[in-house]
Formats: structure tokens, sequence, C-alpha cells
């Protein structure tokens, strides 16, 4: 297959090299030339330091030249930059290209998911699929075993991307449900900021586990109201990438949260981890959309009180754990039921 992917970050990189080691035409476009450059000259992406970049990729920032008799397009940018890439691509794309959505958030001003956001600008007909899971770049470019899963609501588009993706370090699973692959790759993030606050405070194994397992169930209940399915969250959508997400060293969001957890203004927390903090944007989302459907998030709400509004991480803690008494079924019985 002839495949272009429109994003250069860790990520994108990553994709690109996955998908010209599994044998496909596949050309990486940056939207800034000194990314290109450098990326080129040294066949190496400084966001993935030590991955030699595969010699048949080609890298260009030149989007017509990269849309130019595509099967399939990536887009791989960060959250902020999705519907501004679709728009750029939406020209030329050829007619029965597969778009694969392998960003993760949710747009922050309409709290959009990104199928929505691709459908309306590319069209309604649009071949459209999403990649999410527990994917860390640096792992995926280095061949480590990692599964993933794709979502689309026409399987036969889901399986053309597991072909297209899939090899013997990279299983790929396929699903039909898009809201949840969709949700919890954008609400996972905001679990793992609240991980990290509760790591930089100093609480323990104890504390991640609670905000994992009851981050999932709100998680879960919100995918329900919003037409997902609660099995997709307890899957690498939900459940793996939520796991990985708050428990390893290279999740940026779990970063940024130990930093803030420590003291550190929340501002100041991201440009030290210098690198797209999606957790921070999918918060205020999260925070929305809870109110909007009359979803009780706790821990959504506290971590946008935190990013948001300046409430002291301790303060957050203290009024999760001061909630009223309830059963570990009630409100979440979409989730267990
Ligand atoms: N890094 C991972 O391990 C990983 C894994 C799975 C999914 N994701 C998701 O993929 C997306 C990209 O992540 P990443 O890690 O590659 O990010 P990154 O922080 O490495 O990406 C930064 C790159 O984004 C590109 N960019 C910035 N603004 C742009 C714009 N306006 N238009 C086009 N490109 C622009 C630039 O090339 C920049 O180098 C995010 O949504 C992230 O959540 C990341």
């Amino acid at each position: 297959m002839k495949i272009s992917v429109f994003g250069s970050g860790g990520w994108g990189t990553a994709i690109a090299k996955v998908l010209c080691e599994n044998g496909h035409q596949v050309t990486l476009w940056s939207k800034f030339d000194e990314e290109a450059r450098v990326i080129d000259q040294k066949r190496e992406n400084p966001l993935l330091p030590g991955v030699a970049i595969p010699k048949e990729l080609t890298i260009t920032t030149d989007v017509d030249a990269a849309l130019n008799g595509i099967d399939m397009a990536v887009i791989a940018t960060p959250s902020f930059a999705v519907a501004e890439t679709a728009m750029l691509i939406k020209d030329k794309l050829p007619g029965d290209c597969i778009v694969v959505c392998v960003s993760k958030g949710i747009e922050k001003d309409t709290m959009r998911l990104f199928s929505p956001i691709l459908r309306d600008t590319l069209g309604a007909g649009v071949r459209l699929a999403s990649v999410s899971g527990p994917t860390h770049a640096e792992e995926v470019a280095r061949g480590i075993p990692t599964a993933c899963v794709a979502a689309s609501e026409d399987i036969k588009v889901a399986e053309a991307v597991q072909d297209a993706f899939m090899n013997d370090y990279l299983r790929v699973y396929t699903t039909t449900d898009v809201v949840g692959v969709e949700l919890g790759a954008a609400l996972k993030n905001v679990i793992a900021l609240g991980a990290g606050i509760s790591d930089g405070l100093g609480f323990g194994d104890n504390t991640i586990a609670m905000l994992m397992t009851r981050g999932l169930a709100e998680m879960a209940e919100l995918c329900v109201k919003l037409g997902g399915k609660k099995s997709t969250l307890a899957g690498l959508a939900g459940l793996g990438d939520l796991i990985v997400t708050c428990t390893s060293k290279h999740s940026r969001n779990r970063r940024a949260g130990v930093l803030i957890g420590k003291g550190m203004d929340v501002q100041a927390a991201m440009r030290e981890v210098g690198a797209v903090v999606e957790g921070y944007y999918a918060a205020k989302a999260a925070y929305q959309l809870s109110l909007q459907t009359g979803v009780d998030m706790p821990i959504c709400t506290e971590a946008y009180r935190v990013l948001y509004e300046g409430k002291p991480p301790i303060e957050a803690m203290r009024d999760l754990m001061g909630r009223a008494r309830r059963n570990e079924d009630s409100g979440a019985e979409t989730w267990v039921g």
C-alpha cells in the first residue's frame, strides 16, 4: 500500500517505521521544514533517540506530494492539530483512501472526539478508523511486543488497518466501537495526570490502584452515555492504556502530574515535560462532558479543578476521599452490570 503519515512527532515517526517495515511505501509528512530536515539528514527523530529511520521512508513537508495516489492517510498530530490537518488534506485526499487517526484526545473547545471532526471535514462517506491502546512510541519504535485496537464503524475498514499495521511485534485487534476507543484514549490521560499528582504528593500504590479503578468506572459510565460499549473500556483502549499511562516512566501525563503534585505550577510543569500533555486538554473536555451529560466524574472533576482553577492537589485528594459513602456498583452500574 501507499501510505502517508501526517505528523512527525514521536508517534507518527514510530508508526511510519512500523508501516515501512511491513513493506508499505511510506511518506512521513511534517508541518515544519526544520524538523523534516533534521529527521531526513540524521535519519533519526530527536524525539526517538537511538531509533534508526528506515532508508525507504520518505520525509516531506509537501502536502500535495504526500497525498498523491495514497491508499491510506494516518493522522498522528497532537490533538490540537487534528482538525487543522484534516482541513489541509481534504481537497486532495484520493476518493477511496482510508483515513486512520492515531492521535488521542478530545477537541478542547467543541469537546468532540476525532471521528466526528474528521467526518465533518472529509465528508460523510470517508473510510475512517481510529487506532489506540497501550502503545508508547519509544517501545513500538524498538519492536517491543505491543497490542492495540483499530476501531471503525465499518469492520472491513478496521480489518484493512489491522492488515496494514500488524506484524510480529505489533498485534492489532479490531472493533466497531469507535466512541469507546476514542473516549478511552482521551480520558485515560486525565486519570494518568491524577495518578502522577498522587505520586507527587507522596501517596502510595494503593492510591494509584484506587484512581485507576474508580477512574475506569467513571470513564465507562460516560462512554455508555455517549453511545459506546463498557466492554471496550475493559480492553486495550481502556484498561490497557490506563495501566500503561498511569504507571509508565514514558508517560508525559503522569510526569506532568508528579511535578504538579510536588507543588510546581501547572503551566511550568507542562513546559518542563516539554511535549504535549494531552490530559490537560482532555480534563477540561471531561469536566464539561460530565456537566453536560450529568455523569458523575469525581476524579476528572478534581483534576480539572487542580489544572484550571488552581485548587491545591492535597485538597482535591481530600475531597475525593471525603465523598459520600457508596455501594461500589452504584452510579457505575453501567460498568459492572
Ligand atoms: N508518543 C506516544 O507514545 C503516543 C502513542 C500513542 C498515541 N499518541 C498520540 O499521538 C499524538 C501525537 O503524539 P506524539 O507523541 O507524536 O506527540 P509529540 O509531542 O511528539 O508531537 C509533536 C509533533 O507534533 C507536530 N506538530 C505540532 N504542531 C503541529 C501542527 N499544527 N500540525 C501538524 N503537526 C504538528 C510536530 O511535528 C511536533 O514534532 C498525540 O495525540 C498522542 O496522544 C502518542
